[in-house]
């Protein structure tokens, strides 16, 4: 079977249109939702991330205020930046981009965060209400998968979903959505990781796979059944001569072996990326209508 491709950048233009429609009403209400962006240091994947980020903010309306730090801000600047933007009114959302630089304490950067504009879904206390089935900010990747599956008709009720890589921002809020008592819940869930023995059992008897560990060729045809539901969130540069760039994009599933076996999969790049933007602009909407 060739899988049919999931198409990420569709499910997120369209989901980007209802939200456009949703910030022209606010607007009509003089409420304008603002998010606040903070990037501390030059990675270029970050730095493309919040781009892309502020940039898809401006095309819906949403106003960004955009804050970008050395890498040798001290962990008091942050937690102050924070701080102040937890009491602008204009600002509905907070981004503080992960990862930060060794020096700072993420942890106690997130917490500083108002989870009232904590619209990444990172505090502990959005972290705990959605843990036990409470409203809640939900974070941007996971919940974009989930919307991913839901859009494209997939069953979850029932199913054995199979989650590689136990992250704090993907395999675990995954997997505790996906486990709800729910309408976009109810699968059984499986998270394997690096200590996990013979992981091949594990992602053979999959309906759905959700792969998000970081490393190109994870999963390859061997390891996944016919007609299996396949999301890749891995986003990995690998050199590529024939590129401008000199770098291609790559998940961590080996897309063309697996996509023969699949029913559904999602492509790297336009699979799981857009929806995270998505999801992102969502929650600031989310929190401006809650204002
Ligand atoms: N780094 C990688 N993914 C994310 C994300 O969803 N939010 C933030 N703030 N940082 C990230």
């Amino acid at each position: 079977m060739a899988a049919g491709i999931i198409d990420g950048r569709q499910v997120a233009a369209d989901m980007r249109d209802e939200l456009k429609q949703e910030v022209s009403n606010l607007k009509d209400r003089g409420i304008v939702p603002g998010l606040g962006v903070v990037l501390v240091g030059d990675d270029p994947a970050s730095r493309s991330y919040v781009t892309a980020k502020e940039r898809a903010c401006d095309e819906i309306g949403i106003f960004s205020d955009d804050h970008r730090l050395s890498a040798d801000t001290t962990q008091e600047a942050l937690v102050a930046l924070v701080q102040q933007m937890n009491e602008d009114p204009k600002i509905n959302g907070i981004l503080v981009q992960l990862p930060l630089p060794p020096h700072i304490d993420e942890a106690e950067v997130l917490l500083a965060v108002n989870p009232d504009k904590d619209v990444d879904g990172f505090h502990p206390m959005n972290v705990g209400r959605m843990v036990v089935g409470q409203e809640a900010f939900l974070p941007c990747t996971p919940h974009g998968v989930v919307q991913l599956l839901v859009r494209s008709n997939v069953t979850l009720q029932g199913a054995d979903v199979v989650i590689v890589g136990r992250s704090n921002i993907v395999g675990k809020p995954l997997a505790n959505m996906l486990m709800q008592k729910s309408k976009t819940g109810n699968a059984t869930v499986t998270v394997c990781h690096t200590h996990t023995k013979d992981m091949t059992s594990y992602t053979r008897r999959a309906d759905i796979l959700i792969v998000a560990v970081g490393r190109p060729s994870t999963i390859g045809a061997d390891m996944v059944k016919e007609g299996v539901v396949v999301i890749d969130v891995g986003v990995n540069r690998v050199e590529d001569a024939s590129k401008k760039r000199g770098y291609r994009l790559v998940g961590d599933v080996d897309f063309e072996g697996v996509k023969e076996k699949a029913s559904l999969i999602t492509p790297v790049p336009g699979g799981v990326g857009p929806m995270t933007i998505t999801m992102l602009l969502h929650n600031t909407v989310e929190s401006a209508k809650r204002r």
